[in-house]
């Protein structure tokens, strides 16, 4: 077995209608290793994660993880071991509650009352989602469904997890919990977002892919630095590095006028 946990190797994509979404897409991740996946829209991420999850095959190149090639026959094998986190929530969410959702993957894998509704309940404590546990997933707001969907692959237990803009839709305090989650889970994490501060938070490196190519593999410092290779890439720092403008709107509070004090700066100022 490779001392690689996911290995890319070379990998090249080109969907039906001749769009080329991937070409020769390389790298290496290393077992506990959280990997940030980034790039403008339409860079190739969702692809990448695709062909992992086996519902995509690459047209030349290989996919190692484990040891295992991924192909259609290893797939099977391979998905047991990944827990995915799909950029369209509504695509993971099938059953009538979010209960059963999360019971799913692990009453697949076996495990029985009474141990499954307190795995599910403490994962959807976990999670910040208990008291949405018997509401339909398909009545449940974005942020709700997002944070189901997670529950639905954490309570899998699976030994890596690839997630594609998991802190999309969430309101701060809910994107703050998963980042916290996610740091809290010891076990390899593909993370594909748009979201660099929380790449910033939680990944050791960070793959950098511009129209399907790898454009750099570094800690997420090195790529954040570099402003030529952001430029380049279509991408901005995190916010936390972008440079505030020196001084905000000024506030005159004037009693029960809050809104009109603030509104007057801003016309005086044109
Ligand atoms: N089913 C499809 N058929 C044809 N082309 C596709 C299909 N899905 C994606 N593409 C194209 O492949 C390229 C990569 O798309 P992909 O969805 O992987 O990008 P992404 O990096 O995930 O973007 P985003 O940040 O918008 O989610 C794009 O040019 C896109 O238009
Ligand atoms: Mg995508």
């Amino acid at each position: 077995m490779s001392h690689h946990y996911l290995h890319f190797n070379s990998v090249s994509f080109t969907y039906p209608d001749g769009t080329k979404a991937l070409s020769e897409v390389s790298f290496e991740m290393h077992h506990g290793e959280r990997i940030g996946l980034i790039g403008a829209n339409g860079a190739g991420k969702s692809t990448l994660l695709q062909l992992l999850a086996g519902f995509l095959v690459a047209q030349s190149g290989s996919i190692d993880l484990g040891g295992l090639k991924i192909t259609p026959s290893t797939i099977a094998e391979v998905r047991r071991t990944l827990g995915f986190v799909f950029q369209d929530a509504d695509d993971q969410l099938f059953m009538p509650t979010v209960f059963e959702d999360v019971a799913f993957g692990p009453a697949n894998l076996g495990v029985e009352e009474p141990e499954l509704t307190p795995l599910v309940m403490n994962t959807l404590n976990r999670t910040g989602i208990a008291h949405l546990a018997h509401r339909p997933p398909y009545h449940l707001s974005g942020g709700q469904k997002r944070a189901a969907a997670i529950a639905t692959v954490l309570a899998s237990t699976p030994s890596m997890l690839v997630l594609d803009e998991p802190a999309n839709a969430l309101d701060p305090m809910a994107r703050r919990r998963i980042i916290e989650q996610l740091r809290g889970f010891t076990h390899s994490q593909l993370i594909a977002s748009h979201d660099l501060d929380l790449v910033l938070d939680l990944c050791h490196r960070v793959v950098v892919l511009h129209e399907g190519k790898v454009a750099a593999v570094a800690p997420p410092m090195t790529v954040f630095k570099n402003k030529e290779l952001l430029e380049h890439c279509g991408l901005l720092p995190p916010l936390r590095m972008q440079e505030l403008p020196p001084e905000g709107p000024q506030l005159k509070v004037v009693e029960g006028h809050h809104h009109e004090a603030a509104l007057h700066h801003h016309t005086a100022e044109k």
